[in-house]
């Protein structure tokens, strides 16, 4: 018992020491306040090792890939495709083949809506997705049933933050093509039960699309285990660059899938009235990437893997935790959303009584707290809660329970302002 305490001890983050990793965290506001950012769900912090892999690019071997005979653009296709082989291992892909780089997830729920959607789905073709969905995992759906006059149907959120699997069971009875569900929820926190999620909708005859924009960057995601067909994520959620984001698909999949966009990198011959597709991955990706960008999420991925996954979410669920015990605590009237620590990632979003979100990012502000307010791409998800708005925090590698005191302290003085 004492040796697997001690090696848990020592798989502890240490989040003190590695926020040296990120130096904007030693920058202060216009007011001399040192950042307390907690607006991570949005976009994350950049390490060190990132900012350099990024440099580095620009700096010694800027060059375009998979075309050049020289040195450099070897060496840039070197990195570019070690990238891939890293941001695989991430998500235990068996192949990186199977990771098609995009701009972001909205980019690969866009590339599977219309690549894969577009050929699978006709009329009268049910799609089944949750009431929690950001805006990126409905709009795209939204615009594939109305072309082809299918139907979408929502598996309902509890009073607790939580998927209604009941719902989601008779849903299943519809025989949809595909269901499409977050992994973890922006707003709620919400961690979905989502293997079992899929085993129900594989006995149901359909495909199932993962939105792991707020799981790879927090929780050992493994994409095999959890058998999915389809699953996205963002680079810069996970302390990569804007820019970058992933698509992993089961490779048969991606090869009976079309391709989404045309033109250069993409082709294997082009004649002047027809083209052959390049092999995957690249059939999906036309024309220069964001090379730096997708360098520099692999890094980011290094970064991770190095932290350990099952350390950075038992950090993120402790820091949970203790804001879910300290902000009803320390201030009054404040009204959080979302299910217990156990169930739900580093994200707690919440409403102060008659005070504006806005209102309450805007003072917070000034003590050089960064929390993102308004309906964070989900509004039909603030409509079932019957919310114009909501106030929210997340958290991060790089997050210390210190900053929540801040918050705690900050939300004081946003209650004092409003006299309440
Ligand atoms: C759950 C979820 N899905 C998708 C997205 C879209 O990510 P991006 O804007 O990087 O495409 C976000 C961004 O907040 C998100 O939280």
């Amino acid at each position: 018992m004492a040796d697997l305490a001690a090696t848990r001890a020592a798989t502890r983050l240490d989040p003190h020491r590695l926020r040296t990793d990120f130096p904007i965290l030693s920058t202060a506001n216009r007011f001399g306040k040192p950042l307390v950012y907690l607006d991570s769900a949005a976009t994350s912090l950049k390490p060190l090792a990132v900012i350099e892999a990024v440099d580095g690019y620009n700096r010694e071997y800027s060059s375009n890939i998979h075309r050049g005979i020289y040195e450099l653009a070897e060496r840039a296709t070197g990195a570019y495709e070690a990238a891939r082989a890293k941001t695989a291992r991430l998500i235990n892909a068996p192949e990186p083949a199977e990771i098609v780089f995009v701009r972001n997830a909205t980019e690969a729920i866009n590339l599977v809506a219309y690549s894969w959607g577009r050929r699978n789905i006709g009329r009268g073709d049910t799609i089944v997705l949750t009431e929690m969905e950001h805006h990126a995992n409905l709009v795209p759906w939204q615009l594939l049933v109305q072309e082809k006059d299918g139907d979408l149907e929502f598996v309902p959120v509890s009073d607790d933050g939580l998927l209604q699997l009941d719902v989601y069971e008779v849903l299943l009875h519809l025989r949809p093509k595909l269901v499409a569900f977050t992994h973890a929820s922006n707003m709620l926190g919400t961690i979905n039960p989502v293997r079992h999620m899929v085993e129900m909708a594989h006995a149901a005859g359909a495909l199932v699309l993962i939105d792991g924009a707020q799981a790879v960057p927090h929780m050992p995601v493994d994409v095999q285990e959890l058998g999915a067909d389809f699953y996205v994520f963002s680079g810069h959620k996970m302390l990569g660059p804007t820019g970058s984001g992933a698509l992993w698909a089961r490779r048969e999949l991606l090869e009976a899938m079309p391709p989404f966009m045309a033109g250069g990198d993409m082709i294997r011959e082009v004649h002047l009235r027809r083209s052959d597709w390049n092999e995957i991955p690249y059939k999906f990706e036309a024309g220069t990437p964001d090379i730096a960008a997708e360098i520099g999420m692999g890094a980011a991925a290094d970064y991770l893997l190095d932290l350990g996954l099952d350390a950075v979410r038992d950090h993120e669920r402790e820091l949970t935790r203790y804001a879910l015990e300290v902000l009803p605590r320390e201030v009054p009237g404040i009204e959080l959303y979302g299910p217990a620590a156990e169930h739900r990632g580093g994200v707690v979003s919440f409403n102060l009584p008659g005070i504006h979100p806005h209102d309450v990012a805007q003072i917070l502000d000034r003590s050089g707290i960064c929390i993102r307010a308004g309906h964070h791409c989900t509004m039909p998800l603030h409509e079932r809660f019957d919310l114009a708005a909501s106030a929210r925090a997340s958290f991060n590698v790089y997050t210390i329970p210190e900053e929540i005191d801040a918050l705690a302290i900050g939300l004081r003085e946003v209650v004092r302002v409003f006299d309440r």
